[in-house]
């Protein structure tokens, strides 16, 4: 019988790191990367080019499955433009996390998602890829990290990228985003009982990455493992 495509699914709250911690993950393997949340960043995008308001459920459902989205490298593109700064300012931050606790859109977005794994494997980072969208994936991760440490990681990345950030707005929109993508119906962020807690607080990101990698060694096939053991610390 030959081998499902490995997964290794990250998940965790926004800023906890796990976009690095994947796409790095991904190189190191060679394998392919899903950043989901761009999926999510996108239709917000699409929405507000399109006037649909964030109660239109189904205008943003159709606009989820039509969405002409495009990666290259680290580059994303909608509509055949390239949108990656745009996708990380914060107003399109908050308007996909509010449209991502709509059904009809999570579902329209779903076989997209599965359509990035791909021999010879996929690193996949969001919210619901252990639980949802890749419930046998052999590695599951749940990467969290502080509130305090998350609100300053993320005013760093936006600083760099010459977007304005307050950390006190930053610090109160992230408690938001994460009570309302705990507290939605529809795939809440939550741990799965078969995935492995990783606090990456006191963590550098080559740390994190080295456990990761260790882990999904751990998880390989007997046939294909070259031994050695999963990670000792961090483990739940
Ligand atoms: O990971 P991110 O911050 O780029 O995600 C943007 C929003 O999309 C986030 O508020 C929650 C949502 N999201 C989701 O609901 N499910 C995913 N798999 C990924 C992101």
């Amino acid at each position: 019988m030959t081998e499902p495509v490995p997964v290794i699914a990250i998940d965790g709250p926004s800023a906890s790191g796990k976009g690095t911690v994947a796409s790095r993950v991904a190189r190191a393997l060679g394998w392919h990367y899903l950043d989901s949340g761009a999926l999510y960043r996108l239709v917000a995008l699409a929405a507000r080019r399109a006037a649909v308001g964030l109660e239109d459920e189904a205008g943003l459902a159709a606009l989820a499955t039509d969405l002409a989205a495009e990666f290259a490298g680290n580059e994303v593109f909608l509509d055949r433009r390239e949108v990656g700064r745009e996708l990380r300012g914060e107003d399109i931050s908050a308007a996909a996390s509010r449209l991502a606790a709509i059904g009809a859109v999570r579902c329209a977005l779903l076989d997209r998602q599965r359509a990035f794994r791909r021999p010879p494997g996929l690193v996949a980072e969001g919210r619901d890829m252990g639980s949802v969208v890749f419930p046998d994936a052999r590695t599951k991760v749940f990467l969290v990290a502080s509130p305090e440490s998350r609100a300053c990681r993320r005013h760093k990345q936006l600083m760099e990228k010459g977007l304005p950030a307050n950390m006190d707005d930053l610090l109160q929109e992230l408690r938001e985003r994460d009570a309302r993508d705990a507290a939605r119906v529809h795939a809440p962020l939550r741990k799965c009982s078969d995935a492995v807690l990783l606090d990456t607080t006191e963590m550098t990101i080559e740390d994190a990455v080295a456990f990761v990698l260790t882990l999904a060694k751990g998880n390989q096939p007997r046939s294909t493992a070259e031994g050695g053991a999963g990670p000792q610390a961090g483990a739940a």
